[in-house]
């Protein structure tokens, strides 16, 4: 469906053109003044210097024009040469009726989809995910959702970290454990057992004592290096080691994702770009893109008019090892030859900012990437506790994701209400929903590079701006919809008629700006927007519901379309937080 403000900016725009003016000085917008006018055109003002006339003479010439036009309640000029509209009713009602005849709300789908990559998610096997990947998992797959429901072609990878130093870490203390281990002994040539020497729980331990003699330690610092060095070069024993390390990760992986909601289409990491640093280092030996430097391969990405300092970019170290900036560019690569993206969109923690200008510059000067394709860096903030600094346990570790879920989880646990008879596995099912809802809408609803407090009071609450508060609003229509029996019309429209109160009307006016707010999302790359967008209309339906008694209205007519606005409110808000990645209970 055309977006309201396309539609009303088209007729004033066309008016513009009857009086002698370029179109586009009648863009529509919502109003900066509700309490005046619901959207204003301010056209007549920038008109004003282009045609030398005074804006209010303009403003009058497209009133003039305009003021019989069916579109509109009201049309009229104010201050220096604001146009201030109306629009009537039964429009608004016209277009709801279409929007609840559309599947996608009234979202239409770009003619020119885009194939889409987004690199998010980004864990490390072998070390356990915590509190910092929540946020590139929530925020990638919100960005992926969004881009796919506006019809594009998107590929969701997660970009495991697979082929660093912690898998050389990992090696050597298992060494340390295990020596008579077969990976370990020179020119072995038997098979290697098919059953990992270690389970999860066991890797998850193993890899923090190895980080920490490591740190301790020069000397295994320099031994981990050289084990990370051997793998990467093909050593079959640490290699035999390494898939066992990535089958017992990714395992894990995958059901801890899951439980988040978040879905991968690919499960590749940076090692699966390791068969093609050979024939991208040949092309950029070829095409004299590097140079050595200390006896390291560089290549200069500085540009004229930086206003801070760019450093060339290391693709290979003095001793042939290969870097995190070797792997990003050559999975540019790959991608390029496996799927011709149009876009990819990488979902990072905001202090990587300078290794992916580094690498985005390279792969376009360096003609790996051609014109056509665009890089978007969405660098997050950190998730920090209520001192303000990195979020922590209570006896300062580092907190694992899957705990703070579980307390997140309790937290909901304790507001829900007792009164209710729900079963035991129902109360676990809602809170693990609901504590979902909270952890994901509190990362969301702040803006993506902006650091944010982790608050669980706050974010568990079901009042405010909040998940369980969202959520509560959906599950409430749901009853409300039930109890009127129109459970099964929830899709079929009875003509809504013109509203009976203000508050009918604000609801009304917000539900049509719906498909407005998920392109203005989606194209900013902005989840924290659609969140404002369903707080706002929650709390229109929330009034709204509070000043209509629908269920006991005797007039049939106005109750069905009473029933059918709350039932497209429920659609939006429905569609709105599936977009976001968060599921809701039946009941709560
Ligand atoms: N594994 C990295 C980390 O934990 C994030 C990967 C991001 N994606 C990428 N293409 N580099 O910091």
């Amino acid at each position: 469906m055309e977006k309201l403000i396309k539609m009303l900016s088209n007729t004033v725009g066309d008016a513009f053109i009857k009086c002698g003016y370029e179109k586009n000085f009648g863009n529509v917008s919502a109003s900066d003044r509700p309490d005046l006018c619901q959207f204003q055109c301010n056209g007549a003002l920038s008109a004003s210097k282009k045609y030398k006339k005074s804006p209010i003479r303009i403003a009058n010439e497209i009133l003039e024009l305009l003021k019989k036009n069916s579109l509109f309640e009201s049309i009229s000029s104010a201050g220096p040469g604001f146009i201030n509209i109306n629009i009537k009713d039964s429009v608004l009602a016209d277009y709801l009726n279409n929007m609840s005849r559309d599947s996608k709300c009234g979202c239409a789908e770009t003619d020119k989809p885009l194939t889409i990559i987004v690199d998010y998610g980004g864990a490390n096997v072998a070390k356990p995910l915590h509190v910092g990947h929540i946020r590139a998992a929530v925020i990638g797959e919100a960005i992926k959702r969004m881009h796919r429901f506006l019809g594009n072609n998107v590929i969701g990878d997660v970009h495991l970290g697979d082929w660093g130093l912690q898998i050389g870490m990992v090696i050597s203390e298992l060494k340390r454990r295990m020596p008579e281990l077969p990976y370990f002994i020179e020119n072995y040539d038997g098979e290697y057992p098919i059953t990992p020497p270690f389970t999860i729980d066991e890797l998850e331990n193993i890899y923090p004592a190895a980080n920490a003699l490591a740190k301790s330690n020069d000397e295994v610092m320099e031994e981990c290096r050289k084990f990370t060095f051997d793998l990467q070069m093909g050593n079959r024993g640490y290699i035999a080691l390494w898939k066992h390390i990535l089958d017992v990760s990714v395992n894990d992986l995958k059901k801890i994702y899951d439980s988040l909601n978040v879905h991968f289409d690919l499960w590749l990491g940076e090692s699966d770009c390791e068969k093609y640093i050979g024939e991208m280092i040949e092309y950029l030996k070829t095409n004299n893109y590097m140079y050595e430097s200390n006896g390291a391969l560089v290549i200069d990405v500085a540009e004229e008019g930086d206003s801070h300092n760019i450093p060339p970019i290391i693709i290979l170290k003095s001793n042939g090892a290969t870097l995190y900036s070797t792997t990003d560019l050559a999975t540019i690569w790959q991608r390029i030859r496996d799927y011709e993206p149009d876009k990819i969109i990488y979902v990072v923690d905001k202090r990587q900012s300078l290794h992916f200008e580094q690498v985005f510059r390279c792969a376009k000067k360096t003609k790996i990437a051609d014109e056509n394709l665009s890089f978007d860096f969405i660098g997050f903030g950190t998730m920090n506790g209520k001192d303000g600094k990195p979020f922590k346990t209570r006896e300062g570790g580092v907190m694992r994701l899957q705990d703070l879920i579980k307390n997140i989880q309790n937290s909901v646990l304790k507001k829900l209400d007792s009164d209710k008879e729900f079963s035991e596995q129902e109360i676990n099912n809602i809170a693990a929903k609901v504590g979902l809802s909270a952890l994901k809408y509190g990362d969301l609803s702040n803006q993506v590079t902006k650091d944010y407090i982790f608050d669980i009071e706050k974010f568990s609450s079901f009042e405010g701006n909040t998940g369980p508060y969202i959520l509560y609003t959906i599950v409430r229509i749901k009853s409300i919809l039930k109890k009127a029996g129109a459970e099964k019309n929830y899709c079929v429209t009875h003509l809504m008629h013109e509203p009976k109160s203000l508050y009918e009307r604000e609801l009304m006016l917000k539900l049509s700006k719906f498909n407005d707010s998920v392109e203005y999302s989606t194209y900013e790359n902005a989840p924290n927007k659609l969140c404002e967008y369903i707080y706002d209309l929650s709390n229109a339906y929330n009034r709204f519901y509070h000043s209509s008694k629908i269920i006991s209205e005797s007039d049939i007519e106005q109750r069905n379309s009473w029933l059918s606005l709350s039932s497209l409110t429920c659609k939006v808000l429905e569609t709105s937080v599936d977009l976001l990645g968060i599921e809701v209970p039946e009941r709560m």
